[in-house]
């Protein structure tokens, strides 16, 4: 576990960068730091691999305050990807990856074993492997700056923006690909970002600064949409609140109703029947499927698609705030 306690960076006696931060970040969990640029994410980031040190307050890991660990030690239990992988440009991607496993000191076959082991952990193909930064797409870059910060399997990862360059579509793999990874490897993950909807899929809490290094809330996404601290959170988190939680609730967490005969009441008998949502879906899926067939309710499946029951239109009502 991380905590901030009532940190704040001074820069140069003039720029506060951050004022007063207190927020617990659980051990396993993603906890993501967003707001608009200069608002001290970076700075807070920092100050946990101590990159940066507090002007004043404490930064624990696990209780220990980190000015008081031994630097190197420290770090060696904290992975880091930096803003645009920030690679190692006259490496190869080998290299790259086994940057942190050198300076340990493995065998060179404890490397290449290690290295491999990454590279399918992060879907990228071994031919990539003897090959320089610059001749590897933006998305096959920040697989390799995420395998370089997991070499030395940390217990904690810290990531400065690390999917801002590639297009929109690759990012939502890296997105997904990163659930994937953390639901294997479950790792403290410190990710940091300005886009608010990356915020709101990645984190399991999401901490919204405000301008001049203030924290203006911390909550889960589904805490955040439901009720924004202040009108600088409702404005950064945009249009659409409603549609949106209900986007982050999985009917596999929603209790269905059981008469299936429900899902035929406001239906002539000529309207064929609907395919059952899948557990994976969400109530936004559901909302959608009632309004286009202008029903009160839906069919939804278990995993085996076997049908549970219904999802009502007071379902959808009784989840909004
Ligand atoms: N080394 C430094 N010396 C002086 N001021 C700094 C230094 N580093 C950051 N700052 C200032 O501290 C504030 C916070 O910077 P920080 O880099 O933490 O912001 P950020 O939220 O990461 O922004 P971005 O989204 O643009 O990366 C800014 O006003 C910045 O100019
Ligand atoms: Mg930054």
């Amino acid at each position: 576990m991380i905590a901030f306690e009532a940190v704040s960076k001074v820069y140069d006696n003039r720029v506060t960068a951050v004022d007063q931060l207190s927020l617990v970040l659980p051990a396993a969990s993603v906890t993501v730091f967003v707001g608009p640029s200069g608002c001290g994410k970076t700075t807070s980031l920092h100050m946990i691999n101590r990159l940066e040190q507090p002007t004043r307050g404490v930064v624990r890991i696990d209780g220990t305050d980190v000015a008081a660990r031994d630097v190197i030690d420290l770090r060696r239990g904290i992975g880091y990807v930096l803003q645009n992988a920030g690679l190692f440009p006259h490496q190869r991607i080998f290299d790259n990856i086994a940057t942190v496993p050198r300076l340990l000191g493995w065998s060179r076959q404890q490397i290449g074993a290690r290295v491999h082991e990454l590279a399918a952990l992060v879907g990228l193909a071994e031919d990539n492997l003897q090959r320089y930064p610059h001749q590897l797409s933006g998305g096959q870059q920040q697989r390799v700056g995420v395998a370089r910060a997991l070499a030395a399997d940390p217990p904690i990862l810290l990531m400065d923006e690390p999917f801002g360059a590639v297009d929109p579509l690759v990012r939502t793999r890296l997105q997904d690909e990163l659930l994937e990874l953390q639901q294997q490897l479950a790792k403290t993950i410190v990710f940091v970002t300005h886009d608010i909807d990356e915020a709101l899929r990645l984190g399991d809490q999401v901490a919204v600064f405000q301008d001049a290094g203030v924290l203006a809330q911390c909550g889960s996404p589904r805490d955040l949409l439901a009720t924004p601290a202040n009108a600088f959170v409702d404005r950064f988190l945009g249009p659409d609140r409603a549609l949106r939680l209900l986007g982050l609730i999985r009917l596999a967490d929603v209790a269905v109703q059981p008469d299936p005969a429900a899902t035929t009441d406001v239906q002539p008998d000529a309207v064929p029947s609907l395919a059952p949502l899948r557990p994976a879906q969400t109530l936004r899926d559901a909302l959608d499927l009632m309004l286009t067939h202008r029903r009160n309710a839906v069919p939804c499946a278990d995993e085996s698609g076997q049908l549970r029951g219904v999802i009502t239109r007071e379902q959808i009502d009784a989840a909004l705030p």
